[in-house]
């Protein structure tokens, strides 16, 4: 996720914005740039792509001294990881520096309408729009700073933390916020704005945490913040008590929690722009595919490991349910050794997270070899699968620290769902009714996601109960069976104990000789088509006194009844339930791991990113 670091004060801004840079770092980024003022009054800019090294080295030299400035850590949403997309971005003149996290849905639009009136552009990022729009505003209307970014805010949609300074207003840093975070720091005769508190901790303790909406009017000595009409409104200003380790994960123990907890958000931004509820459709930031290439898709094989291979599971019974298309899943390890047959109209679609996966990237290049074509599912922007695949769907996930996979996974199956709209309508397999349940209730999603976060109680509960165990089973049915086998691997890479997952009909036909009163066996059995036949494989592990920990709806008295331990979680459509059902198994992974004392967000053996065959 891009870092955000502003000064103004009376201090040489250089140190303090390289340092603060260096602090984000931990977010994950893949260039870095900053602004400031030279000597003869002049803005700046400077950014270079990779590690922070290469931009002090550039900037070393030029012996900058600047009592005002801006810098950014940037992770790529829009545009490659290149020198020309890094923040800060400016207008024509070379007279602004904006620096955002975030995501502008109507950028296009705005872009291309300054376009028209003559405004060149020098990236490929939405965030470059917003340096032309002040610029536009501040000719046209002939407005102060402040009045044209409140102005040019008013005409954005979607969600920004943003810094703006301007070369006539060597004494004004202005931020504002809007969905993504921005912390102000209050210094003596000094201010800072920042994505969070981590790299202000050196500098002050006093912050304001911007709210959505909200702008900041900063100068050395003063500091206002006002709403979008202008007016200034009361802020309460904290004492931050936090150490670096616990700045950096947001205040949780670990980033692993920290990133299951960011899957509502994350969610809402996902859904951001892409998501059309009035029309019942679903549209990318590119075209994925050509009507014609839709129309030919007679078969579609997913291709992934790990995680992504249980997210692509799934992604075949959402596809074959909402598309009618055939689906087939491999795993990147066995389809670039298997002799394969494909036809005309064979749609390779790949998932990874990191888009390095060594197997993965090896049965994609066979993949078309083989003629077919191939679309990614991806988080990493300009990755390896994302350059050398047909066209990409972005997760839009943010950086994964934690080697378990969770935010990254909950994106795949998001990205399915979104893919399957897309295609089912386009291929006439999906009614106006259908596409509109589905689309209103995957809106619906974040808040099913945010009550299991805020009812977790029950989850920790049962950790505390079983982490002892040696082994233990997750059984699911339908859209569920690959919500089993991401939760028993959750357990298994970071707890490591012992948990294996089935379609629960495969019970009887050999595990369940394993089952006593001491084994441990998680259920998924939420309301849908399999719901009567989870209770019968219930029923089979009670008869021989397994111990039944059972994800379930409220008031389900029936599994009241048979359960040692309930875990609730909110009710939505069967063919959703695996975005909801998959939190609770990873936060009950998570507390297993951290009451058998294991060293959560580095599991032994494992990488995050697996680059080798
Ligand atoms: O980067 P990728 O999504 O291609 O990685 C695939 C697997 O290595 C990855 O999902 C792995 O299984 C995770 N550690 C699971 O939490």
């Amino acid at each position: 996720m891009c870092g955000i670091i502003g000064y103004i004060g009376h201090k040489n801004a250089v140190p303090i914005l390289l340092d603060g840079l260096a602090r984000l770092e931990y977010r994950g980024y893949d260039s870095s740039g900053l602004s400031v003022m030279n000597g003869r009054g002049n803005l700046r800019i400077l950014k270079k792509v990779g590690p922070l090294a290469n931009l002090v080295k550039l900037i070393e030299p030029l012996h900058l001294d600047s009592s005002i400035g801006l810098g950014h850590t940037r992770w790529a949403t829009h545009g490659r990881p290149l020198d020309h997309n890094a923040h800060p971005h400016g207008d024509c003149i070379g007279s602004i520096a904006v620096i955002h996290n975030g995501i502008i849905e109507n950028f296009q639009e705005l872009k291309e309408a300054l376009q028209k009136k003559g405004h060149r552009f020098s990236s490929d990022t939405d965030t470059e729009m917003i340096a032309h729009e002040i610029e536009e505003t501040l000719a046209k209307d002939k407005v102060t700073l402040e009045e044209a970014v409140r102005k040019t805010l008013q005409k954005l949609k979607g969600t920004y933390a943003l810094g703006v300074m301007h070369q006539a207003y060597p004494d004004l840093l202005i931020a504002a916020r809007k969905g993504s975070p921005l912390v102000i720091g209050l210094g003596k005769d000094e201010n800072f704005i920042a994505s969070d508190v981590s790299p202000l901790l050196t500098e002050t303790r006093k912050v304001i945490y911007l709210q959505d909406e909200q702008m900041a009017v900063l100068k050395r000595n003063e500091c206002k913040v006002k709403n979008l009409l202008g007016r200034t409104v009361r802020s309460k200003i904290d004492h931050v008590s936090w150490n670096l380790d616990q700045a950096e994960k947001g205040g949780f123990e670990k980033f692993m929690l920290k990133e299951i907890h960011e899957q509502p958000g994350i969610l809402k931004n996902v859904w951001m722009g892409r998501i059309d509820l009035k029309k019942g459709s679903v549209r990318f930031e590119s075209e994925i595919l050509t009507s014609l290439q839709i129309k030919v898709i007679r078969r579609v094989i997913i291709i992934a490991c790990g995680t992504a291979y249980y997210a692509g599971l799934c992604g075949k019974y959402i596809l074959e349910h909402y598309t009618n298309i055939p689906v087939e899943v491999d795993l990147g390890s066995e389809f670039r050794y298997r002799p394969i047959k494909v036809s005309r109209g064979t749609l390779v679609i790949a998932v990874s997270q990191s888009g390095e996966t060594a197997d993965t990237l090896a049965s994609i290049r066979k993949a078309k070899e083989l003629g077919c074509r191939v679309l990614s599912i991806v988080n990493v922007v300009g990755s390896t699968l994302t350059r050398e695949s047909h066209s990409v769907i972005y997760t839009q996930a943010g950086p994964e620290i934690g080697v378990a996979s969770t935010k990254a996974y909950l994106t795949q199956l998001a990205a399915f769902y979104l893919l399957s709209v897309y295609l089912g309508r386009a291929k006439h397999q999906m009614p106006d009714d259908v596409a509109e349940t589905l689309l209103s209730e995957l809106v619906k999603i974040p808040d099913k996601i945010q009550w299991v976060l805020d009812h977790q109680e029950s989850i920790k509960a049962c950790a505390k109960k079983y982490y002892r165990a040696k082994s233990s089973f997750y059984l699911g049915r339908g859209f569920n069976y690959p919500t089993a086998l991401e939760g028993a691997l959750k357990n298994k890479e970071i707890s490591y104990s012992h948990a294996e997952a089935y379609a629960a009909g495969e019970m009887k036909h050999g595990p369940i000789a394993l089952i006593d009163k001491t084994f441990p066996v998680v259920c998924i059995c939420t309301r849908g088509s399999v719901y009567e036949k989870m209770i019968s494989n219930v029923k089979e592990i009670q008869a021989r006194r397994g111990k039944l920990i059972i994800i379930a709806n409220s008031k389900d008295r029936v599994l009241e009844e048979l359960a040692d331990d309930r875990i609730e979680v909110p009710e939505t459509l069967e063919e959703l339930s695996p975005l909801v059902n998959v939190i609770p198994l990873q936060l009950l992974a998570y507390y297993l791991a951290l009451y058998r004392g294991c060293d959560i967000d580095r599991p032994r053996n494992l990488a995050k990113s697996v680059t080798v065959e």
